[in-house]
């Protein structure tokens, strides 16, 4: 176990941008001990499927062969099931990658980035990375994106950012506002719609959207409900001119095999979304309902975490709970008293209860 300090340090978003990326070697300097309750970075805790499991055993026996081939299987799947052309498709080695191509690619000195406070600052630290002007718009009383002041925010944007569910808050922005964005947007600018989390709820996804639009780009991860976060695997799906414009910071830079064996497995295993959607939402509405009941407000979550304000400075609540290895953050600037809990499985969540209850309630 790494010191008290050390984690709570860590749990604070010592994941510091350095050239505009998390930088996980300080995020993350030793493995977790086998005792910690990891409710920090939105990771599954049911891990890959079983299904996943036996196909990414395939793909390590094959490993002396190149990936492509399942590259292309993996984005032609996607593409079947979603109604979409399998040109429309890019895999990445995780979303985080396509959404700092993105940015890298949309935005620059002159062209800023829109996006959300709070929300996943990836985009912010690549634009700033860029030395493109970066305009963040608070979300609105209900947690969602403020659409109108995000597109009043900057007339000559290079891309907005929107990310549905948003994260830290896993809150919902309505589709007609993400319409609105789309339709209204400067001219010449990109909307990105970052979906890491959308099959955790029942919105409906932007995918679809890209058939009539070429200035819309939208991101999807195995990272969270397929539980996939170490396979580093993400697809970015928009119009074949927008994918060539983010393949020039690394288009062939895909994870191995055993990941895009375990992804498609994954795509193809249809009844696992629905179980762990359920299952997250079940454990999660426990976890809220629990807190409330002592008092304590928390966002409105659709997604696999949510906020809560602790009404005090969240950063002192995370290394408490840090020191009984219970790990949860990080905290946002802008809302100091409020920390981020992902949602565990039901012990994880139970032992998270019981923690908060003698540390903090
Ligand atoms: C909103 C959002 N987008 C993208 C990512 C990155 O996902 P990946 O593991 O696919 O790089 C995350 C990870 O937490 C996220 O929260």
């Amino acid at each position: 176990m790494v010191s008290v300090s050390r984690r709570s340090l860590l749990a604070l978003g010592a994941a510091l941008p350095v050239l505009g990326h998390l930088d996980w070697a300080v995020a993350s300097p030793a493995p977790a001990a086998s005792d910690d309750v990891l409710l920090n970075y939105n990771e599954s805790p049911y891990g890959p499927s079983k299904a996943a499991l036996e196909a990414m055993q395939r793909g390590i026996a094959a490993a002396g062969r190149y990936p492509y081939p399942h590259m292309y299987a993996l984005a032609a799947l996607f593409a079947q099931q979603q109604g979409i052309s399998e040109d429309n498709v890019a895999v990445f080695a995780g979303s985080m990658a396509a959404l700092r191509y993105a940015v890298l690619a949309f935005t620059h000195p002159t062209r800023g980035l829109v996006m959300a406070a709070p929300s996943y600052e990836v985009p912010r630290q690549a634009a700033e990375s860029n030395k493109a002007p970066v305009h963040e718009v608070s979300l609105d009383a209900q947690h969602a994106h403020d659409v109108p002041a995000m597109l009043a925010a900057d007339p000559q944007a290079g891309m907005l950012y929107l990310c549905n569910p948003n994260n830290p808050t896993g809150t919902l922005t309505p589709t007609e506002a993400i319409r609105q964005a789309l339709e209204n947007k400067p001219k010449g600018s990109v909307l990105v719609v970052d979906e890491a989390y959308i099959d955790f709820c029942d919105a409906p996804s932007c995918v679809s959207w890209i058939k009539d639009h070429d200035d819309l780009l939208v991101l999807r991860t195995f990272s969270k409900i397929y539980g996939m976060a170490g396979a580093r695997l993400g697809l970015a799906i928009g119009h074949p001119s927008l994918l060539e414009r983010l393949a020039v910071f690394g288009g062939d830079n895909v994870p191995g095999g055993a990941s895009l064996l375990g992804a498609h497995a994954s795509l193809e295993d249809v009844k696992l979304l629905g179980q762990r959607k359920a299952l997250n939402a079940d454990v999660r509405e426990e976890t809220i309902a629990w807190l409330k009941g002592r008092g304590y407000s928390c966002t409105a979550s659709q997604s696999n975490c949510f906020m809560i304000d602790v009404k005090q400075p969240a950063e002192q609540v995370v290394a408490r709970l840090a020191a009984q290895n219970v790990l949860v953050g990080r905290v946002w600037k802008d809302w100091p008293q409020w920390v981020r809990v992902t949602v565990g499985n039901k012990q994880q969540m139970q032992r998270f209860r019981e923690v908060f209850a003698t540390q903090i309630a």
